[in-house]
């Protein structure tokens, strides 16, 4: 197996946890603990497939003001930092992340310096020198994802995950990203979000998962829809535990699973992510 290509975000995450409902009213929160984190959807996706014992090919912007710490953490993970476009007295993106009582999470993200141009410049380089069998987009802009499909056209096992994204994206945007991608994964909100913007969505993509937190998975394909049951399982944090099921179902489906399997395998990993603090512990 070559290398996989994921592109988005790296990112450094704040996780701050609070015992309180928030409400309308709310104008102050006490927080009861306070973490910090390696994240970014796409360097979540990249530490799990790593754990996985597959060889992520990482194409993310990072700040060069704070990346140092981050730099160290890759090094120490064997995860090559070769497709980190670094950018000159910027900071990286940031997640601060509020997690309440019951696991609800609401989620501000800075982005940081990103720049579309110069991934797609950086995946074309990649992939002269690099045998690339895959290529997950997660999390980004919404024309860098566009522009990053269109590079990836001739190129095969493309997975979508569109995340904090998806209620940003216009139906022209989705019908000419999905011309270039296999398999979109996405949650129970992403995909509402996605379905109403153009009708008939599960038509543009070959594969379509959709996790709904504890309620099962579900798998669409050649317009028949499964279900996979979720076991209960304890939750300390559920950061990072999406893109955790996504690393474990591309790894199944990469490795000729059923997606039935493939599914089983993304959920397994997800347990034992919600299992530690922040998204790249378990
Ligand atoms: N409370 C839970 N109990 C058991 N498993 C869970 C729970 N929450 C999430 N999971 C596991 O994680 C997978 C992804 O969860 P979810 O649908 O919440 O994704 P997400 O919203 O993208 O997550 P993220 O918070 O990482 O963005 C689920 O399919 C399930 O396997
Ligand atoms: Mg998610």
């Amino acid at each position: 197996m070559g290398s996989i290509l994921v592109t988005g975000t790296l990112a450094y995450d704040d996780i701050c946890f609070h015992a309180d409902h928030w409400s309308g009213e709310t104008r102050n929160i006490k927080l009861t603990r306070l973490e910090s984190s390696y994240g970014g959807c796409a360097m979540n996706i990249a530490y799990n497939l790593k754990k996985l014992g597959l060889e992520p090919l990482p194409v993310v912007h990072a700040g060069d003001l704070d990346f140092e710490a981050y730099a160290t953490h890759l090094a120490e993970l064997g995860v090559n930092d070769i497709g980190v476009i670094r950018v000159a007295d910027a900071r990286c993106s940031k997640g601060i992340i509020f997690t309440g009582p019951d696991g609800t999470q609401i989620t501000a993200f800075y982005p940081g310096p990103a720049t579309t141009h110069q991934s797609v410049e950086r995946i074309e380089a990649l992939g002269r020198n690099h045998a690339i069998d895959a290529s997950i987009i997660a999390p980004d802009l919404p024309e860098s994802m566009l522009e990053i499909a269109t590079a990836l056209r001739d190129t095969r096992n493309r997975f979508w995950c569109p995340g904090q994204y998806a209620d940003r994206l216009t139906e022209p945007l989705i019908r000419s990203t999905a011309s270039n991608i296999d398999t979109l994964i996405v949650n129970r909100h992403e995909f509402e979000a996605m379905e109403q913007t153009v009708s008939g969505i599960t038509n543009l993509f070959h594969v379509l998962v959709i996790t709904a937190g504890p309620g099962p998975v579900t798998l669409v394909t050649d317009g028949r829809s499964t279900t996979v049951a979720v076991p209960t399982t304890q939750m300390i944090d559920p950061t990072g535990c999406g893109d955790a099921f996504t690393a474990g179902f591309v790894t199944g489906h990469l490795g000729g699973r059923t997606l039935t399997d493939s599914a089983l395998e993304g959920i397994e990993l997800a347990a034992r992510c919600l299992l530690c603090y922040g998204a790249q512990a378990h």
